[in-house]
């Protein structure tokens, strides 16, 4: 994880840094730190997070430097720990993203030859590498410290005297920014949009040397060309627009985000197959692969692909897959990773590929390294997601999942028919929920008292009850546990009573009768309640303590209109709680390490 970024050009480095640094801190925000060159090099760090550390500082000069915001991994959190690290000297600065494997073995051979290596980062085994190879030739220096390190360095690197940033590329992300008498270098493209729109990925290996008015990037020492493309995204994306957190910012996106999804399919509508580039060939088993709330995403495409294309389906956390997961050779992989930077999602790749398997991704970054290595890629058209919890992107992985399956779909037309005029409802329907947000704020102002809670859901629904689970833990603290309703009673029900509420989605499919059933053993043992039923329900909402209505979809459909329903909830739970809902504590929006 982590964010870095880079400068040089004629303007004051300190305010650009510090600004587009906060544009990373989704990244990580433990502490934080910009190194700027003059003839000396000065590092300002802190155990803070940019806004303070931006306030604490005296304007600077320099026109060039560098920055990080950090998620620790290799020591905790410290203004020692934080980034940039210097060389013996303070001559060198180094910011670094991703983790060294053999920095204990490279700290013991330059502590014994005399370096004095003060932090417990692994990071700062580069500056020192960079230092020992220098021999009058920085760009050597670098190129030849980078050959020492095994593991995910990538990194920038300034010297004092030299009026040029130099970085290399290692697994995890390096954009360079191409401005006029500047350039500029940050892990993600909210830190450029302020400055501009031109723009060329690195590649792994790559190293660029990157000056005021020159660009000059080497892959195994042979100079290469990598071409400049222009970002869609606007300074408006990547803002709360009038929203108190970006994350309801983003739930709020949602119906337009299923429109802009829908329409690239639409113009784009291509089979399953003929998108994973196995034209003729028929589909017979498929893996979905990922983590977090695209590893739900996954789940919610078990239940729609297995019904609607009558095929079996796989689902696997990645890093799970990545230590003992089979796959025979031709199997169709769906490796769903918003960020198209998640180490065990790439990871995951690397092993479905090896194992002969067709990988498609999806993702909602353009040129993210999922891009690079899958063999087709879908692009969700969710826009920037700033906020730590995934909403939005959610949603974007589940219609480009519907819209996967949909042309393969073994049922009569009159269903198909219906399940397409449906998705293009999408909309209306969940602005249908966010306008009776303040309902959803009301009960939340109960569950906020609470210190654990069960999220029940079944069928379709049961992966919308994990992931409401996960959102409420993630950004409100509070304990919540997602179950398949049938699970409850082995075993967890010791748990349930007045103090344990349980949220249940209900829906009107198959699986009305048993979660009703459900909930009646549920109210016997005196927990509360919150229950989000369809909106021809009239008779959960006897059993239940809290109701709400969901406008009504296709019960295939639901776990769009549900999930959103569940986003607001935590939302307004954490905001009850007094929570820091976009930046909740240790985590990071990519995570770029294992
Ligand atoms: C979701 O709210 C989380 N922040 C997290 O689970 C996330 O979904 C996971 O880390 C996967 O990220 P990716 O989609 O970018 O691969």
């Amino acid at each position: 994880m982590c964010g870095i970024v880079g400068y040089i050009g004629d303007k004051k480095a300190q305010p650009i840094l510090l600004n587009s640094l906060g544009k990373l801190e989704y990244r990580g925000y433990d502490s934080c730190g910009i190194a700027i060159a003059n003839n000396d090099i000065e590092v300002f760090k802190d155990l803070v997070r940019v806004k303070a550390l931006t306030e604490s500082l005296k304007p600077h000069d320099g026109k060039a430097g560098i920055g990080h915001t950090r998620w620790a991994t290799h020591g905790e959190p410290s203004k020692i720990n934080a980034h940039p690290h210097t060389d013996c000297k303070g001559k060198i600065a180094v910011v670094h993203n991703g983790t060294i494997n053999n920095f204990l073995q490279l700290r013991e051979m330059l502590a014994a030859e005399g370096h004095n290596i003060v932090s417990e980062t692994d990071t700062e085994v580069i500056p020192h590498l960079i230092e020992k190879y220098y021999d009058g030739d920085f760009e050597k220096a670098v190129t030849r410290a980078v050959k020492d390190i095994d593991g995910a360095y990538t990194m920038i690197a300034m010297m004092a005297g030299e009026h040029k940033l130099i970085a290399a590329r290692q697994e995890s992300p390096l954009i360079i920014g191409v401005g006029d008498r500047e350039n500029f270098l940050a892990s993600d493209v909210p830190a450029l949009l302020d400055y501009t729109s031109r723009v060329i990925y690195l590649e792994d290996g790559d190293i660029a040397v990157v000056t005021a008015s020159d660009v000059k990037i080497t892959h195994d020492g042979v100079p290469i060309e990598r071409e400049e493309q222009k970002i869609s995204w606007n300074i408006e994306d990547a803002q709360k627009g009038g929203y108190e957190h970006f994350m309801l910012k983003e739930i709020h996106e949602q119906p337009k985000v299923i429109r802009d999804t829908l329409t690239d399919f639409l113009s784009n509508s291509k089979p399953v197959v003929e998108l994973a580039g196995v034209e003729g060939s028929t589909l017979e088993n498929m893996i979905i692969i990922g983590c977090g709330t695209s590893y739900h995403a996954g789940l919610v495409g078990k239940y729609v692909i297995e019904e609607l294309l009558d095929i079996p389906v796989r689902v696997e956390m990645a890093d799970e897959f990545n230590y003992s997961g089979q796959a025979s050779p031709g199997t169709q992989a769906i490796v769903i990773t918003q960020s198209g930077e998640t180490r065990d999602a790439l990871k995951a790749i690397q092993r479905l590929k090896a194992k002969g398997c067709r990988v498609i991704a999806i993702t909602n970054v353009i040129g993210s390294t999922v891009t690079r290595v899958a063999d087709r890629v879908i692009y969700m058209r969710a826009g920037p997601e700033i906020s730590v919890a995934a909403s939005k992107t959610f949603t974007a992985e589940l219609i480009s999942l519907y819209w996967l399956a949909l042309p393969y779909a073994r049922v009569d037309t009159a269903r198909l028919d219906k399940l397409v005029r449906d998705i293009r409802q999408l909309p209306v329907k969940v602005q249908q929920v966010l306008d009776n947000e303040d309902k959803i704020a009301a009960f939340a102002k109960k569950l906020a008292k609470f210190d654990n809670v069960f999220y029940i859901g079944k069928g379709v629904n049961y992966p919308v009850a994990l992931e409401g689970a996960l959102k409420i833990k993630e950004i409100s603290y509070i304990h919540a546990e997602g179950y398949a309703a049938g699970e409850l009673k082995h075993g967890p029900f010791s748990l349930l009573g007045e103090k344990t509420p349980v949220v249940a989605v209900v829906t009107r499919d198959a699986t009305y009768e048993a979660i009703v059933t459900s909930i009646k053993e549920i109210k016997a043992r005196r927990s509360p309640v919150f229950a989000f039923v369809g909106e021809d329900d009239d008779s959960t909402g006897d059993l239940a303590d809290y109701v709400f209505k969901i406008p009504g979809v296709d019960p295939f459909l639901s776990p769009i209109v549900n999930s959103v329903a569940l986003q607001l909830l935590a939302y307004f739970t954490a905001k009850e709680r007094g929570c820091p809902i976009d930046f909740p504590r240790n985590l990071a929006k990519s995570v770029t390490v294992e």
